[in-house]
């Protein structure tokens, strides 16, 4: 039996880093008996969304299963668009919630507002001030909120960029970010990796480098920079490691194929499922990244990382001093990374832990807010 007095609220998310920060809000609504929920996922990701569906034990209601290779953004968003139609009528949700600044971030709350339901922004506020980079998650934000009924901005910066643009301040509810939530739960000292090659590198004495690159934005020249520069890193200095878990995009895997492929000590592996990522993230020197979620992650890990990016919509890392800016030159960032590698004064400023990202209860304070709010209107 449907007990009526419940809220029902539909998630809606589609790729990897989505999924991470969705799984404690869908875990936390799981528990709540006051609370129906349902999961749709658009499966923009296949493989990298899998991985994280099945770490937290999420079995979505929906599966849109719109993934194409070499997809496009209109193909994205268009397959997105039609199948969430059906399920929202379905469903007739009193909330919908979308996470971040994806594709199918903005096809969710799109759809949410043609069928008039209230939409909920989890990650609401990021803001870099260009709307070509990154691109298109700029505008997917900025789009996403004006469509938007609960912003639920991660810290009191993105708050500030909200009231900026007019949002009226009893619609943004400052959370954390569920991306710590998830975090928190997975690192431990002992954890022993599945791949051997993990556990055999000699975290203590050699200096291991965690890269990642996917943004759309530094597909060619940038990313041949960045991995260059890497490799000229590697190549200076014999005490350096480096780990690269590689996106699945073909272009990606390309460009690092033509400049990395070969060299003894760099490691180019499949992409990790979400907990080996994230306590392989703990054991490394210094992350290289262009990544968002590893950028709010690295911090509270204490863990160094230079953001390989012209600008960020995540400057608290940056104000805490454990994430630096160091754009998308190559001479640049081997500057940047080699003064990591050599100097233990420079390494020291950086190597804090902090948690300008939240406290771990982001989902928590989220579903609350979900139900204060949407009783009392
Ligand atoms: C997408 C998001 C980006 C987010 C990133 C996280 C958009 C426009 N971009 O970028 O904001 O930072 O996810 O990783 O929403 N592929 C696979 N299997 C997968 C996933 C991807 O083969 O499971 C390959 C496909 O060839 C695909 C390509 O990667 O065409 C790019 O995937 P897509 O979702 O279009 O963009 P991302 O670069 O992953
Ligand atoms: N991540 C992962 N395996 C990997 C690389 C990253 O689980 O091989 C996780 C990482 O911990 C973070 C998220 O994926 O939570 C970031 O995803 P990505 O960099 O693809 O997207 P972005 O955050 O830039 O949108």
């Amino acid at each position: 039996m449907i007990n009526l007095s419940k809220l029902k609220v539909l998630s809606i998310f589609g790729t990897r880093p989505e999924a991470i920060k969705m799984a404690p809000i869908v875990k936390k609504i799981e528990e709540n008996e006051n609370i129906e929920g349902k999961v749709c996922v658009t499966a923009q990701h296949r493989e990298m969304l899998d991985q994280v569906l099945n770490i937290f034990d999420i079995k979505p209601d929906y599966d849109l299963n719109i993934f194409k290779p070499g997809q496009t953004l209109t193909q994205i968003t268009t397959r997105s668009l039609k199948g969430l139609e059906d399920v929202i009528k379905k469903e007739n949700p009193d909330v919908l919630l979308v996470q971040g600044d994806t594709t199918t971030v903005f096809a969710g709350a799109l759809a949410g507002f043609y069928h008039k339901v209230k939409i909920g922004h989890v990650e609401a506020g990021l803001r870099s001030g260009n709307l070509y980079s990154p691109y298109p998650e700029e505008a997917n934000r900025k789009l996403t909120g004006v469509l938007t009924d609960f912003h639920f901005a991660p810290t009191e910066k993105s708050k500030e960029n909200l009231l900026k643009e007019g949002y009226p301040e009893e619609k943004i509810f400052v959370t954390g970010n569920t991306v710590i939530d998830a975090l928190l739960d997975v690192v431990s000292e002992d954890y022993k990796f599945g791949d051997e090659l993990l556990n055999n590198i000699d975290y203590e004495n050699k200096k291991v480098i965690l890269l990642t690159s996917h943004r759309r934005e530094n597909l060619g020249k940038p990313m041949e920079n960045i991995f260059s520069a890497i490799r000229d890193v590697v190549l200076k200095n014999k005490d350096v490691e480096v780990v690269f878990p590689i996106h699945l995009n073909p272009k990606v895997r390309e460009i690092a194929n033509n400049i990395l492929k070969g060299l003894d000590r760099v490691h180019i592996i499949e992409p990790l499922d979400y907990l080996p990522f994230a306590n392989l993230m703990a054991r490394v020197y210094l992350v290289v990244t262009d990544s968002g979620g590893i950028q709010e992650e690295a911090p509270s890990l204490g863990k160094p990382v230079l953001v390989v990016r012209k600008e960020t919509e995540r400057p608290e890392g940056i104000k805490a001093g454990t994430a630096k800016l160091v754009g998308i030159d190559r001479e640049n960032i081997f500057k940047e990374v080699d003064l990591l590698v050599n100097s233990k004064e420079e390494y020291k400023k950086m190597a804090n832990a902090v948690n300008p990202y939240g406290d771990g209860k982001a989902a928590e304070r989220i579903v609350n807010i979900l139900l204060e709010k949407t009783i009392c209107n």
